[in-house]
C-alpha cells in the first residue's frame, strides 16, 4: 500500500457542472487510502494566498448534484509569471503538499506544467470544462450539462421561431471548439451549424449561407430556421448575422446568446459518472506514483496522457470536422 499523503485539490478556469462530484471523488478516494486532503480556493490563486481548508467526508456531503465549485474557481494571471510560479510551489512546500489534482481546462494544465519546474510534487490533471475540446479525453467533465442546458433553450427558441415563422441564430460557447455547437445543434435539429473548424475562407462561407438559407426558405416557406453557431466562429456577431441574414433572405431574422446558462444548472448524470470515474482514478495513479498526467476517458478506458499533449487538438479536430460533415445539410 502507498504511504499517507497530504493532497491537495483545486478547481480552475471556467466552472462546469460536475466540478463538485469530482472534488467529491476525489476527496472519499484519497480518504479511504489514509491520504489527507486539501482544498485550495480559487483555482491557483488559492495556493499563492495560501487560502485553503481541509476537507473531510462531511465537506463533500450533499454536493454531487450541485454545478459551480465548493472551492471557487478563477483564471489566475499570476502563473504565467515566474514571480506567481514560485509563490505557489513555495505554499505547497510550506504546506507540506506530497500531491496536488487540478481539476480545470487547457489553461490550468498549462499552469500545472509550469508550476512542475519549481515544485517537486506529484500533480495530476481532471478535465473539467464544458469545451470538451481536451486531448486525452472524449469527454470532459461539464460538457454533457452543457449540451442539454444549451438543447433546451434551443428548443425554446424554436418555438418561437416557428410562430412567428423566423430565423434564429443561436450562439452557443465552446472557446475555439465547435463541439458544443456541432451537438446542442444535431440534437436540436438545427438547419445549419455553424463553427470554425468548418471555416476556411469566411466571405465565401457566409456567401454560399446567405444563398442557402435563402433557396430553403423560399422552398420552404412558413417554417422556422436555426442557425447554431459556435462563439468566435465569425468575425462579425450573432446579431450581425441575424441582420444580414434578413437583408439576404427578406425573413425576420433575430439571435440569441445563449452564454453563461450553459456553465450551469445541475449536473446530468453523465457528467456526475465521468467526474466520479476521473477523480476515484486520480488517486488510484497518484498512489501509484503518477506525475505530469491528466487522467481522461478514450473509448471507454481509462487513461493517461502527458500534460504537454492535452492541448495537441489537431487529431480531434480533424476527427470532428469529419464526424459534422457526415452529418451536414
Ligand atoms: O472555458 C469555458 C468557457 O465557458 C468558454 O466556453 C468561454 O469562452 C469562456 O469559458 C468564458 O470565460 P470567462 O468565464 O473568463 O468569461
Amino acid at each position: 500500500m502507498s504511504h499517507s499523503k497530504r493532497i491537495a485539490v483545486l478547481t480552475s478556469g471556467g466552472d462546469a457542472p460536475g466540478m463538485n462530484a469530482a472534488i467529491r471523488a476525489v476527496t472519499l478516494s484519497a480518504l479511504s487510502h489514509q491520504h489527507q486532503v486539501f482544498g485550495f480556493f480559487s483555482g491557483y490563486n488559492g495556493l499563492i494566498n495560501e487560502h485553503f481548508t481541509e476537507l473531510n467526508a462531511a465537506s463533500v456531503t450533499d454536493i454531487i448534484h450541485r454545478s459551480g465549485t465548493i472551492l471557487k474557481s478563477a483564471r489566475c494571471p499570476q502563473m504565467h509569471h515566474t514571480d506567481g510560479l514560485l509563490q505557489a510551489a513555495n505554499s505547497l512546500r510550506k504546506c507540506h503538499i506530497d500531491a496536488l489534482v487540478v481539476i480545470g481546462g487547457d489553461g490550468s494544465f498549462k499552469g500545472a506544467q509550469a508550476l512542475a519546474e519549481h515544485w517537486s510534487g506529484q500533480i495530476i490533471g481532471i478535465p473539467g470544462t464544458i469545451d470538451n475540446d481536451i486531448n486525452g479525453s472524449d469527454e470532459t467533465i461539464g460538457f454533457h450539462t452543457a449540451i442539454d442546458t444549451a438543447l433546451g433553450c434551443i428548443d425554446k427558441i424554436r418555438d418561437t421561431a416557428q410562430a412567428f415563422e423566423r430565423t434564429f441564430v443561436v450562439e452557443v460557447m465552446g472557446r475555439d471548439c465547435g463541439i458544443i455547437a456541432m451537438e446542442a445543434g444535431l440534437a436540436s435539429g438545427a438547419e445549419q451549424i455553424i463553427c470554425k473548424e468548418l471555416i476556411d475562407d469566411e466571405p465565401q462561407f457566409l456567401q454560399k449561407l446567405y444563398e442557402q438559407v435563402k433557396a430553403n426558405i423560399n422552398n420552404d416557406a412558413g417554417h422556422s430556421y436555426v442557425l447554431v453557431m459556435a462563439e468566435h466562429s465569425l468575425s462579425i456577431s450573432a446579431e450581425q448575422l441575424a441582420a444580414q441574414l434578413t437583408e439576404h433572405s427578406g425573413v425576420e431574422s433575430r439571435s440569441a446568446i445563449l452564454g453563461y446558462v450553459q456553465r450551469g444548472g445541475a449536473p446530468v448524470a453523465g457528467d456526475r459518472i465521468l467526474a466520479t470515474q476521473l477523480g476515484c482514478s486520480a488517486i488510484e495513479h497518484l498512489n501509484a506514483g503518477a506525475d505530469g498526467v491528466m487522467v481522461g476517458v478514450v473509448n471507454n478506458q481509462l487513461k493517461t496522457l502527458a500534460f504537454e499533449h492535452t492541448s495537441d487538438t489537431q487529431q480531434r479536430n480533424r476527427d470532428f470536422v469529419a464526424r459534422l460533415k457526415r452529418f451536414r445539410r
